[in-house]
């Protein structure tokens, strides 16, 4: 019992450790897909692509398309690769013409092998993109934040065609446990913060990537999309 006090007490505080990353970061965001701390086109990649004036370098938000799958592909991914492993704290995501993508999930990984899906109790998360046009911007934050050097975009519900406008975030004064910090570093990240991160983290001997792959979208067609209950438990978004 008091055992079970003290994990209710030890979440509680965690919690509000998280969310204070969050919230601390969510001022002072870097665009990491485009503009001067972006990556180049070869560094966007997906499963298929329609054609070249749909390719994962029009996935950019200042791109006149958008990226899109060729039909056949059932399981769709657009991924971004990074030089190093960066902490992501929030993503972007806008369609083009009636094309939008409504639901999707995100995974990542450190080496482009092996993938883990961003969880939400156990289960991977799905997060709500434009659900009535496709200029709008939707905003989703990662809390906690995703440490990897590859991460992927899984398109589940869409309107019409998912196509895929995005840009991904990290934080200037974020800082992880490995990185060097030192005496004048205002923005260290104290143990706390650390264990809430590590707390969250999917097991990597557990979840291979052949067994992501098994796991099929819920929804894949428009049809499917107004009966699946938007994900409203922790988006924080800005529309
Ligand atoms: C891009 O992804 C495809 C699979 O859709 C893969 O065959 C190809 O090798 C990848 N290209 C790069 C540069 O990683
Ligand atoms: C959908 O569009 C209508 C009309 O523009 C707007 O009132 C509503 O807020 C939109 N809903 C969402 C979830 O964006
Ligand atoms: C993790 O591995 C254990 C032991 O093999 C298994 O019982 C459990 O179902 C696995 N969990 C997941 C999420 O794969």
């Amino acid at each position: 019992m008091a055992r079970l006090l003290l994990g209710l007490l030890l979440l509680a505080s965690l919690s509000t450790v998280l969310a204070s990353i969050v919230d601390s970061c969510a001022s002072d965001l870097s665009a990491m897909i485009d503009g001067a701390g972006g990556v180049d086109d070869s560094k966007l990649n997906a499963s298929s692509i329609y054609s070249e004036s749909y390719s994962p370098a029009h996935s950019r938000l200042t791109a006149t398309s958008s990226w899109l799958r060729v039909y056949s592909d059932s399981e769709p991914w657009l991924q971004v690769e990074f030089e190093a492993s960066m902490p992501i704290i929030a993503i972007d995501t806008k369609g083009y013409s009636s094309y939008y993508v409504t639901e999707y999930k995100i995974s990542h990984s450190m080496d482009g092998l092996t993938w883990i899906w961003y969880e939400n109790d156990a289960s991977p998360r799905v997060f709500s993109g434009s659900l009535n046009d496709s200029s709008v911007l939707i905003r989703n934050y990662f809390d906690p934040p995703i440490e990897a050097s590859f991460l992927r975009l899984h398109p589940v519900a869409w309107n019409e065609h998912p196509g895929v406008k995005w840009e991904l975030y990290t934080c200037d004064t974020y800082t992880t446990e490995s990185e060097t910090t030192s005496a004048n570093d205002m923005h260290t990240t104290d143990p706390e913060t650390t264990s809430a991160n590590d707390m969250h983290t999917t097991e990597p001997e557990n979840i291979s990537a052949n067994d992501m792959h098994t796991t099929k979208p819920e929804t894949t067609s428009a049809n499917d999309m107004h009966t699946t209950e938007p994900d409203t438990t922790s988006t924080c978004r800005i529309a």
